[in-house]
């Protein structure tokens, strides 16, 4: 199965800037995408590693060929994070959302935060200690892109279940009399499914994931719980700097087809490896 010229289930070798701006309008339902961050660690010779100040440049490409290829329907998940210099915080990641928005066409639908449960601790007696990193929805249509939140839905919580029982939210207004004004918003019943989930994620970090030799994995819980909200089976997710794999991984165990782009080969192997291991009975030819 190809699209245009690219073998689906296949991570494909090259500058994704280039290969990008090959795959055809209209083909991908979702990319989910951790790239390399400026000033970051390094991923081999073949990647230079970029200042804050020529990152958003560089990186704009990618937005600007997305907008084309992807689907009404499909949106851009970006994992990305910034770091401290000399006591002062960068602000390339800011630049690069108010610029994607401005000049490509793609809109943020949404900003999520994801908490990581452990985090170095860092160095200096004045910073607090950093548990977070950035994760943006970006959709080409707002009102045409597809979401399946009941697939997501989590548990109440007490707290929740109890405020539906005594009808009380936190927009209501108690009256002088002791009576409660109800407010127009949220609903009176907690949905049979469950709550949504919040805008704070705490998926696992890769250093979870024992024995992989690539510097800077995905946890799986990332690139799973937004292909499972966002794509249907079958569906075509594109991850354009995929690293070892994990969104290939994710993609499979949710019958999704993947589609990568990564300039080491050594990371495809990895990335053919790791399928080979997780799914023994596939067709091995499938994934390389
Ligand atoms: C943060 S890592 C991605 C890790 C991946 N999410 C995973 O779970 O393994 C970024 C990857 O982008 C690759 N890369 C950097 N510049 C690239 C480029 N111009 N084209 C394609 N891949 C690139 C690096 O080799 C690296 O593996």
């Amino acid at each position: 199965m190809k699209i245009g010229k690219f073998e689906l289930n296949k991570t494909h070798l090259g500058d994704t800037m280039k290969l990008a701006k090959e795959l055809p309008d209209n083909s991908v339902d979702l990319i989910v995408t951790s790239p390399p961050y400026a000033d970051t660690v390094s991923y081999g010779n073949e990647v230079k590693i970029l200042t804050p100040e020529q990152y958003v440049e560089w990186f704009l490409t990618l937005f600007e060929e997305a907008k084309r290829f992807l689907k009404d329907s499909g949106s851009f998940i970006l994992n990305i994070n910034d770091k401290s210099n000399n006591g002062e915080r960068s602000t390339y990641v800011f630049e690069l959302v108010y610029r994607i928005t401005k000049e490509t066409g793609l809109k943020l639908f949404d900003r999520y935060i994801w908490f990581k449960k452990s985090a170095l601790p860092m160095t200096g007696d004045k910073r607090l200690n950093d548990r977070i990193e950035y994760i943006f929805h970006f959709v080409k249509d707002s009102k045409k892109f597809k979401t399946f939140t009941d697939r997501i839905r989590v548990p109440y919580k007490e707290v929740s279940l109890k405020r539906f029982k005594n009808k009380v939210h936190g927009n209501d207004i108690i009256l002088p009399n002791g009576e409660t004004k109800l407010s127009q918003r949220g609903s009176s019943k907690p949905h049979p499914k469950g709550a949504k989930p919040t805008t704070v994620f705490r998926f696992d970090t890769g250093s979870a994931l024992r024995g992989l030799k690539h510097p800077a994995p995905f946890h799986p819980q990332l690139p799973e719980f937004f292909i499972d909200w966002l794509t249907n089976e079958g569906d075509v997710v594109l991850d354009p700097f995929m690293g070892g794999g994990t969104t290939a991984i994710a993609a499979k165990k949710l019958n999704r087809n993947f589609l990568g782009f990564e300039i080491n080969k050594e990371y495809i192997k990895m990335t053919e490896e790791r399928l080979k291991q997780e799914f023994p009975d596939k067709n091995i030819k499938e994934f390389s």
